[in-house]
């Protein structure tokens, strides 16, 4: 196997730094949330399932533990719910009346995205008339394709969906990790074992009776889908680095342990797409001060993230299935 240049790039980071860098732009769109409440007219049992999930309760949890309020502190937050800092993350917040305000913790559209342009579109089978068995299939794929337009992180491509959990589990913060002493990310994320235990609520394909498991050929999918985008947001998170810390440390490593990863993997399955990704990764320098380059990059990643969802066969990654993490793993 040829050296590769990422592997040893990430000591770069002993460059000095400017000043942090600014706020996170949103998650979703507070003025185009309509809360779960609203999802729920259709889709009780998802709401009934994310209810019992860490996503839901953090926001009655989160501020009353006092490991929150240290890092609030050390950010010299005067509260955990004001200020942008925390909402980012660990909550949704709607536009009500003008005013931003909190609404539920980590929510559907924080996954699935903000929802008022889509939601009316999402479940549209060619007009009021028209029924689910008379939809056809080319309508189906329209209907996905314009939802998706519409900024619906829609689970038939897994990739939309694994930007979602990567864009905050890989804690893009640089001040909340260096001053504040948050995580660095969740370093053991991993898309199978994180999303089909409490987090899974697959009622829809089974006309709402029960909360099915995903085929093993889904699975593959999802697992190399997860990765790549592990990569992505690893690369933009380098890119969020502008001094020496345990903020730039810890993701640099974590974005070229994951090539490293991802390398092994595509010498199993020659996956054009994951080879593109690897191939643009293999230009960034994981240095400070360099996010409009990683960017860019990361940028190419997701392309190939979601062309390799779109087109991937399962059947074909069976050579996989040692490295996918069993039911008794799953959160
Ligand atoms: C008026 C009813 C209604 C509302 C409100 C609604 N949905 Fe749906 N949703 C549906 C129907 C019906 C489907 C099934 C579409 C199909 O058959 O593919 C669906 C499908 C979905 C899917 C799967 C999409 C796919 O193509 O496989 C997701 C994800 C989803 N909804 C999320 C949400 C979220 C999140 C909300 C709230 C922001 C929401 N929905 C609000 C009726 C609704
Ligand atoms: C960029 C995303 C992001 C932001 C911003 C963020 N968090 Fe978190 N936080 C997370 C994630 C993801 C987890 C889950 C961590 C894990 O799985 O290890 C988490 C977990 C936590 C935990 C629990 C740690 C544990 O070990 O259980 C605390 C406490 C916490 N956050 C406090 C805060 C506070 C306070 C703020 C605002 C000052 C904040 N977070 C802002 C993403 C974020
Ligand atoms: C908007 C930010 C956000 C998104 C999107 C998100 N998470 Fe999380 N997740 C969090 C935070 C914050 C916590 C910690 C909550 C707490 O402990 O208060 C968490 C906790 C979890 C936990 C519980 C961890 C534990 O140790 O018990 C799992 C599992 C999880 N997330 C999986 C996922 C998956 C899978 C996705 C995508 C399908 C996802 N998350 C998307 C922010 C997010
Ligand atoms: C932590 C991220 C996350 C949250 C929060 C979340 N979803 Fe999902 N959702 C997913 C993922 C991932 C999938 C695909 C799961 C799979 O294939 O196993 C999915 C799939 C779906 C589907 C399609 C299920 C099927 O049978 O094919 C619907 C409908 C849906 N979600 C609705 C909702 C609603 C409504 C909420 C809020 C109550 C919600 N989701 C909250 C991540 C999330």
């Amino acid at each position: 196997m040829p050296k590769l240049k990422f592997v040893s790039t990430w000591f770069v980071l002993l460059l000095v730094g400017l000043p942090w860098s600014v706020a996170q732009p949103p998650q979703c769109d507070p003025t185009k949330v309509i809360g779960p409440m609203r999802c729920a007219a259709c889709h009780e049992n998802e709401v009934r399932t994310w209810l019992q999930t860490p996503h839901a309760k953090t926001l009655e949890d989160l501020h009353r533990r006092p490991e929150a309020n240290a890092i609030a502190a050390k950010m010299g937050l005067r509260s955990i719910k004001r200020g942008d800092v925390c909402l980012d993350c660990h909550y949704t917040s709607q536009t009500v009346s003008e005013k931003v305000q909190i609404i539920a913790g980590v929510s559907c559209e924080s996954c699935h995205g903000a929802a008022l342009d889509w939601v009316t579109l999402h479940n549209d089978y060619g007009g009021p008339t028209v029924l689910k068995n008379q939809e056809t299939a080319a309508h189906k794929e329209q209907r996905r394709e314009t939802s998706i337009a519409h900024g619906m992180r829609n689970p038939s491509n897994v990739y939309l969906i694994a930007r979602s959990c990567l864009q905050c589990h890989s804690v893009p913060n640089e001040k909340l990790v260096n001053v504040g002493g948050h995580g660095a990310g969740t370093l053991k994320f991993e898309m199978v074992s994180w999303s089909q235990g409490i987090n899974r609520h697959n009622f829809l394909r089974t006309g709402n009776t029960t909360n099915a498991e995903n085929a093993p050929e889904a699975l593959r999918v999802m697992f190399v889908a997860g990765l790549i985008a592990d990569l992505e947001f690893s690369t933009r998170a380098v890119g969020k680095a502008t001094e020496r810390g345990t903020y730039g440390l810890t993701v640099a490593k974590r974005a070229a342990d994951v090539a490293v990863r991802l390398k092994s993997i595509q010498d199993q399955i020659q996956d054009p797409h994951l080879e593109q990704a690897l191939r643009s990764f293999s230009q960034a320098v994981l240095k400070t001060n360099n996010e409009a380059e990683l960017n860019r990059i990361a940028d190419e990643i997701q392309q190939a993230g979601t062309s390799f969802a779109q087109s991937a066969d399962g059947n074909r990654l069976a050579v996989l299935d040692t490295l996918i993490p069993g039911k008794s793993e799953y959160k």
